[in-house]
């Protein structure tokens, strides 16, 4: 389609949508049952399907960025939007749906990698093409996601460090349904198994919930003096907050945490490494997934050759058959804040040293 053409659809529709629907456009939210059809004639429609809304980056940045990213690389195309809230069911009707709006290609971030063949099966039917986004789908057509093997590994590494070594652990890992919880698990694993650390405690918690993660960690205080947890393994932020609430909770002083792990760089987080009661959290920065995705499913939309070397700079690699990219994620602790997630603008120090952790930042320099 020429350039012209492409403003020519573009005017067209927006003179059949109105305002309204140009707001729709590539903020459309398919759940609220609004008229997001493929309304626009020659409209390319790519669907973004997420698994659930409390880990924060779901909302926060996968949604907008893919979003704003889709907008700025197709005039013509819609994205629709569905979050499955942790709920498998829900996610393959989502799936219905956006096959019967019309889907193209669908992005789809399953609740249960696993469990996902049947909904890529009708999406593949319908004609639509599948992208595995972060966690991965054997029958995909593409998927994209960090090194998550890596991302076990790193935190168990620094939890090995912070805790000089030795010493006993409880251990949280995500959901099973999760194909990347299984992924960081044998990662920590790798590190933890040939260490001196001893696990006193391990649990997979079904929904990654940082309530789960609380009620089990109030358990063990049943079982454990605080004295005998010398670190947690928590295998995200979400998770690594709950443990906090449950060890305070129990009469741990917040200055006596032990070592706790995290990941995602929730804001949440990085506040509590800054007052030193998380000790580390893996930054995924997640700019450079969703403008993949976006740039990957661009193309299939359009017809066009997917690249073997996207625009973010990823070179396409294979991933259990899978054409797939694949980014690096990085270790965030006290000392990096200011050069990872507040160099890269994913947050401002304003954002961070926000009330009780103004203190804080001041002591490590950010301002
Ligand atoms: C994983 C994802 C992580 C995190 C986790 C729940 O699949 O890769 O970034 O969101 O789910 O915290």
């Amino acid at each position: 389609m020429s350039r012209t053409s492409i403003r020519i659809a573009a005017i067209g529709a927006a003179l059949l949508f109105g305002a309204g629907g140009l707001t729709a456009c590539g903020a459309n939210d398919a759940e609220s049952g609004g008229d997001s059809g493929d309304g626009g004639g020659d409209s390319k429609v790519i669907a973004l399907l997420l698994p659930e809304s409390k880990t924060t980056r779901y909302e926060a940045f996968d949604r907008p960025l893919f979003e704003e990213a889709v907008s700025g690389l197709c005039s013509d195309c819609e994205v629709l939007y569905y979050n499955a809230d942790q709920d498998e069911a829900k996610q393959t009707q989502q799936v219905d749906t956006a096959i019967s709006e019309g889907a193209d290609v669908i992005v789809l971030d399953p609740v249960n990698g696993a469990g996902a063949g049947g909904m890529v099966q009708s999406a593949q039917d319908s004609g639509a093409e599948v992208i595995a986004y972060d966690r991965f789908i054997a029958e995909a057509d593409y998927y994209m996601s960090f090194d998550n093997e890596t991302v076990g590994q790193m935190q168990a590494e620094a939890l090995v460090e912070a805790m000089g070594g030795e010493g006993s652990i409880l251990m949280l890992n995500g959901a099973p349904s999760d194909p990347n919880a299984a992924q960081f698990k044998a990662g920590a694993h790798s590190v933890l198994d040939d260490s001196n650390i001893k696990i006193l405690e391990e649990y997979d918690n079904p929904d990654w919930s940082p309530e789960n993660a609380q009620s089990f960690v109030s358990d063990q205080l049943a079982k454990y003096d605080p004295s005998e947890i010398n670190g947690v393994y928590a295998a995200n932020d979400g998770q690594a907050g709950g443990v906090v609430a449950a060890l305070t909770g129990g009469g741990v002083a917040q200055d006596a945490l032990p070592p706790i792990t995290g990941q995602d760089a929730e804001i949440a987080a990085i506040q509590r490494i800054l007052a030193g009661e998380q000790a580390m959290t893996i930054y995924k920065p997640i700019p450079i997934e969703a403008e993949t995705a976006a740039e990957v499913a661009v193309a299939l939309a359009n017809g066009d050759d997917v690249p073997t070397s996207t625009d973010t700079g990823i070179d396409q690699s294979d991933y259990e058959g899978v054409a797939s990219y694949i980014f690096d994620p990085t270790v965030l602790t006290a000392d990096n804040v200011a050069d990872t997630v507040i160099a890269d603008g994913f947050y401002s120090a304003e954002d961070i040293c926000t009330g009780e952790y103004a203190k804080a930042c001041e002591a490590a320099g950010i301002s």
